[in-house]
């Protein structure tokens, strides 16, 4: 069934300039055969050619999110057929009742992941399966259908397969794909909803901080708060970023770039950075928040604690008061700072500000081992270094 799928595979990407419209047959059945046969799901993708394809930007000044690609897939799900229709259309507006239940009651959840161009040309995938999984346990969350992992991760692929040519090749940038899902049923009683849409869009980017890997001052809330205990903070749900936006703005008013959140029941242990997982070391150790329902559990906060175990760090997935981590500021053990997330990577912090007490970190520089993991990450990420935790996943 693999070398069956994988044929069909190369049958389709090699037809698409040819046929306005064709069907990409990857499975056939409708179910998983068994447990070992993980690509054992039906996925029929329609295939729409659009008309003329877009000028593609520059990829010296991609920026972040500004530049969508072509195609985007599309699926919905309704209570009675579950999952149906996939497809590869042209980028473009959807249309959505104004009585749709996302619109009003942010019934959506999201993904973020990217794709990377090796120097021999290959595109590769970072670890897409947890994206799938996190994206289950989000929606688990929200009351919105489940995606299978082998469903989620096809689709990616099928995609960008598709805009290969839209995958950068320039130093740091690659192809950020955006999976989400949301109700689409127009009704305005709050309830689980009989009809949602999955979709992927894609686009080329550059640095997500203009600040690239420089460091970035911080200012530590201790109004708002972004999770609470029981509510949504592990998920990936656009409802978190909205509440997060009005603390960015009084942090950039005030001169800092993003905020240092704290847990929402005391206001004192320290949890995430603006959209990011947060790090710290003290000591020679690393501190960062454990994954107890507030914080995202991100795939780059993993990866980099696989990274830092095995080269021997001890990792403390623990509560860190915002008391102890401003104490270590000033005596001296707070080495280095960092924010880690798929679209920055990494994001070392120079300043911290809590109250009227402000610490410099590490003179404001990059600390070593910040750019050691942002190295060995990107280093696995890019195929410049060999891969010895099976991460990657090729997209042929
Ligand atoms: C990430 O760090 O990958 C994020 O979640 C940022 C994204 C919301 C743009």
């Amino acid at each position: 069934l693999h070398s069956t799928s994988r044929r069909q595979r190369q049958m389709c990407i090699r037809d698409r300039n040819n046929l306005d419209t064709q069907k990409r047959k990857y499975h056939n059945g409708g179910q998983k055969k068994n447990d070992r046969e993980s690509e054992a799901y039906v996925m029929d993708i329609r295939f729409e050619k659009r008309e003329h394809l877009k000028e593609k930007p520059d990829q010296k000044h991609l920026g972040f999110g500004k530049y969508m690609t072509d195609y985007m897939f599309v699926m919905d799900w309704t209570k009675e057929e579950g999952w149906k229709d996939a497809r590869i259309v042209p980028e473009g507006p959807i249309t959505m009742d104004p009585a749709c239940v996302t619109l009003h009651y942010a019934q959506e959840t999201f993904e973020g992941m990217k794709a990377y161009r090796t120097a021999e040309g290959k595109i590769q995938l970072f670890r897409p399966e947890m994206n799938a999984k996190r994206m289950i346990n989000s929606n688990a969350r929200l009351c919105m259908p489940e995606l299978p992992v082998d469903m989620f991760v096809e689709a990616v692929k099928a995609l960008v397969k598709v805009e290969e040519d839209w995958v950068p090749s320039e130093p740091e940038t690659s192809l950020y794909i955006r999976p989400f899902m949301f109700a689409t049923e127009a009704a305005l009683g709050v309830h689980m909803a009989s009809a949602y849409k999955f979709m992927i869009i894609c686009c080329p980017v550059g640095a997500y901080y203009a600040e690239g890997i420089n460091p970035v001052k911080i200012l530590v809330e201790d109004e708002l708060v972004r999770a609470v205990k029981g509510g949504t903070g592990f998920t990936k749900c656009g409802g978190n970023y909205a509440g997060s936006i009005l603390g960015q703005v009084k942090a950039e008013k005030m001169g800092y770039s993003q905020v240092l959140w704290l847990d929402g029941e005391h206001r004192k242990y320290v949890e995430e950075v603006g959209t990011m997982n947060i790090m710290f070391k003290i000591a020679g150790e690393i501190y960062t928040a454990p994954i107890e329902g507030t914080v995202l559990p991100g795939v780059t906060r993993d990866s980099m604690i696989h990274l830092l175990r095995d080269w021997g760090y001890k990792v403390n997935e623990t509560r860190l008061s915002v008391d102890d981590l401003m104490k270590a500021g000033h005596d001296g053990t707070l080495e280095e700072v960092f924010g880690t997330g798929t679209a920055a990577v990494i994001s070392p912090v120079g300043e911290l500000r809590y109250k009227d007490d402000v610490v410099t970190i590490n003179d404001f520089k990059i600390g070593e081992l910040t750019q050691k993991l942002y190295d060995t990450l990107t280093g696995i990420q890019w195929g410049r270094l060999p891969d010895k935790y099976g991460w990657t996943v090729e997209v042929k």
